[in-house]
């Protein structure tokens, strides 16, 4: 990979989180499934679909962009989740299980609003207003989705897993 200048790196950056978003599209299903808590199930289920929301949203910032739509390999979201993963295989207890599994979702979620923090300000530098105004509906749910994984940590879970 060669990236020359900030537009380069802008759509680059779009590959990667266009690859984590395809990611945690695949994964969010499975984690819906090992949920205990019917709450953390509607967030997860919620999320998937707020995702598949998120993936057309980047098409259109690929369009703005005048590049076609694509991933590459970004080794940080596996590592989230195959820790994910790992944490759904080790735990028996269901209750811990949740606790664990909120954890992980908020270390995709915060990976997320990093990512599309640098692209909205990139995009800004860039002078492509459409692309930053898509960007921001994105980065408002993400952190949306992370206040309320909090909101039922604090709430409920992690003392239930206590
Ligand atoms: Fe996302």
């Amino acid at each position: 990979m060669s990236v020359k200048n900030l537009n380069e790196l802008f759509v680059h950056t779009l590959k990667d989180v266009y690859y984590a978003e395809r990611q945690l599209l695949k994964a969010l299903p499975k984690m819906a499934r090992k949920a205990r808590s019917s709450p953390l199930r509607q967030l997860f289920e919620e999320h998937e679909a707020e995702t598949r929301e998120q993936i057309e949203r980047l098409k259109q910032v690929f369009q703005l962009a005048g590049e076609r739509a694509g991933g590459e390999t970004c080794p940080a979201i596996e590592g989230i989740l195959e820790e994910a993963d790992e944490l759904m295989d080790e735990i028996d207890d269901a209750d811990t299980l949740d606790a664990a599994m909120i954890g992980a979702a908020q270390a995709a979620e915060h990976y997320e609003i990093a990512r599309y923090g640098t692209l909205v300000a990139w995009a800004e530098s860039l002078g492509m207003q459409e692309a930053v105004d898509v960007l921001r509906r994105t980065l408002a749910e993400e952190k949306d989705a992370d206040a309320k994984l909090t909101r039922l940590a604090e709430d409920q879970l992690n003392e239930r897993a206590r």
